[in-house]
């Protein structure tokens, strides 16, 4: 038995040029289609198809064909028109397609799922003729449902991936063949459907891949077949217009995320996760200022083209948040129609673990029946980016808001403190108290003041200890960020979700934390590459987290189980 192997070719190089076919072929492992006999008439080439073929043929040199097989047996197969063509042109013609012996050895496999399917069909059949079985019908029917959604999942899986790999191999074993020839040409005739997946996995062989479909038109005097009187005018009247169209369709602009970092080194977190969502490339600047910012955005807009473009986006990061955004704001001024494109925000993953703090803080209250977050005073203890946001968010919410400095090394940590409130005011537009409380007594203070303080110091450093916590009497919600023991909050768990460490004390640790933000990034990276919305700030984030939040709680409340239980009968 022939085994699957995808290799590369050694010392040659191979160009192949696909061909999208006028149709799909048929294949399938054990059922054919319910329409698989009326649709047969028009699964061949067209006169047009083959005529192009001819014409390409005398053109381009080519040193083989490959067709899939399909269904097709070896004599129907070079008795088709279409092989005719390469015979006259002495071009060897190939069918490619799954082995048989491996198609054997997952149809067995499937035959038993069919089986199974089918005798639960017989079975609802015989249940449909009772009367009381209302209940064993649904049962019966859902497991019904769950093998044909298996069979069609396998189906689907060996007439895509495991088709398409032997198609390559099929391929790349016949360029293999050819000896003394260091440059070879295929030209391989491909259903619309395997057009993207066999391009994809040729690519990975390094073979270089032109794809080109017919673009045909045809014209008749009239639509309606006439009676066999009038057929000889009629076919007359009909003109077939034939044009190649190269690498559309299948050929698509990348996406490519420029990576704009305002620090020495750009940070490999955010190229990881716009990887993990999706982009084709990420392109990383390091140490970057808005004179370098302008000119990276308007060559890479102008170089893609208006297009393109919608397939480019930009993310500033930096742990400095004000040089972020002087650069945020260089990369959006140096934008205008038609090379706009999407912009990221998240200096350090500030913005999205702020609106990630927020989002948690306010679906844990409401959880736990707490009352609002809008309604509480809420405290910041640390004044980074991320604190710094995270009172932006709580304030525009309507909370009442304090932000702490809290490094005791500080010697203006009171005017530090104060000009945080005042920066918050000018540059966001909102009320914040900036206090300084790097003592123990001046942090009792604060959490006396406050319903949910959140610690956004920074790594490694403890912010509160157990016992500024003894004397506390209200309840009290606290998170903190920082996942590098030991804790901002003495006693907390990176994984605690509203654990109450302390009578009254709920806490929620820096991974459950984590896991929000982590997820909104993502979110937004995602939605940047398929919605391409303007701007992605602190603003979008919050709402984004809130999605993320519900999209993990839905799952535990639509979950349930159904055990089957015999009607009761009547006497
Ligand atoms: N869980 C996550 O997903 C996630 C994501 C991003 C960041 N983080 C964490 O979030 C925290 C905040 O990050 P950030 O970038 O906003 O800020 P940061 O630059 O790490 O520092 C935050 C604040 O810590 C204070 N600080 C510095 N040294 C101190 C000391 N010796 N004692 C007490 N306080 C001190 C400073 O306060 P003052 O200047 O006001 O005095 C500083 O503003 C960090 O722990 C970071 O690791 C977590």
């Amino acid at each position: 038995m022939e085994t699957l192997e995808l290799k590369p070719l050694e010392k040659k190089k191979l160009n192949v040029l696909l061909l999208e076919k006028e149709y799909n072929e048929p294949f399938y492992v054990n059922e054919p289609p319910t329409n698989a006999n009326e649709l047969k008439a028009l699964q061949k080439s067209s006169i047009g198809f083959y005529r192009f073929v001819e014409n390409l043929v005398s053109k381009v040199n080519v040193d083989y064909t490959t067709d899939e097989m399909g269904m097709r047996s070896q004599q129907d197969f070079q008795n088709d028109a279409i092989a005719e063509v390469f015979h006259k042109s002495n071009i060897p013609y190939f069918g490619v397609d799954i082995d048989a012996n491996a198609k054997a050895y997952i149809g067995d496999a499937l035959a038993k799922k069919i089986k199974q399917r089918n005798d639960v069909v017989k079975a609802l059949d015989s249940l449909s003729k009772r009367e009381d079985t209302t209940i064993e019908q649904e049962y019966m029917i859902a497991l019904g449902q769950s093998l044909q959604s298996e069979i069609e999942d396998h189906q689907q899986e060996v007439n895509f991936s495991i088709r398409e790999s032997w198609i390559a191999m099929g391929i790349m074993n016949h360029a293999r063949e050819i000896k003394g020839k260091e440059e070879i040409t295929c030209l391989h005739i491909c259903s619309p459907e395997h057009m993207a997946g066999t391009k994809k996995l040729l690519e990975s062989l390094n073979a270089k891949v032109e794809t080109a479909k017919l673009s045909k038109k045809v014209i008749a005097a009239s639509a309606e077949v006439p009676s066999s009187a009038e057929m000889e005018n009629w076919l007359q009247s009909i003109q077939i217009q034939v044009k190649p169209v190269m690498g559309k369709g299948v050929e698509e602009a990348p996406y490519l995320l420029f990576y704009i970092d305002t620090d020495a080194k750009a940070s490999p977190f955010d190229i990881c996760m716009a990887y993990d969502a999706g982009y084709d490339a990420v392109i990383p600047y390091q140490d970057v200022n808005p004179e370098d910012a302008k000119n990276i955005t308007q060559d890479a807009l102008l170089s893609r083209g208006p297009k393109g473009v919608k397939h480019t986006a930009f993310l500033i990061g930096g742990k400095n948040a004000e040089r972020a955004e002087e650069v945020f704001q260089a990369v959006k001024d140096s934008m205008f129609p038609p090379f706009k494109t999407s912009i990221i925000i998240d200096p350090a993953g500030s913005y999205t673990t702020a609106a990630a703090m927020v989002a948690k803080a306010e679906a844990a209250l409401v959880a736990n029946k707490l009352g609002e977050l809008k309604d509480k005073t809420c405290a910041i203890m640390g004044t980074g980016a991320v604190g710094q946001i995270a009172a932006v968010l709580l304030a525009k919410l309507g909370c009442k808001v304090m932000i702490a400095s809290l490094n005791p090394k500080r010697i203006d940590g009171k005017e530090h403190a104060e000009s945080i409130g005042k920066l918050l005011a000018k540059d966001h537009g909102v009320q914040v108290q900036g206090i300084f409380a790097p003592t123990p007594q001046s942090k009792i203070d604060i959490i006396n003041k406050a319903d949910v303080i959140m610690c956004a110091g920074v790594k490694g450093v403890r912010i509160i200890d157990k016992e500024m916590l003894n004397g506390v009497k209200n309840m009290k919600v606290l998170l903190d960020i920082n996942a590098v023991p030991p804790f901002g909050v003495e006693g907390i768990e990176l994984k605690d979700d509203m654990r109450e460490m302390l009578p009254g004390i709920f806490v929620i640790g820096a991974l459950t934390v984590g896991d929000i933000k982590h997820k909104t990034e993502k979110e937004i990276l995602r939605d940047s590459r398929s919605n391409g919305k303007e701007i992605y700030n602190y603003n979008t984030a919050l709402p984004m987290a809130r999605k993320m939040l519900e999209k993990d709680m839905l799952p535990g409340k639509l979950a349930m189980t159904l055990s089957y239980q015999p009607a009761k009968k009547s006497n």
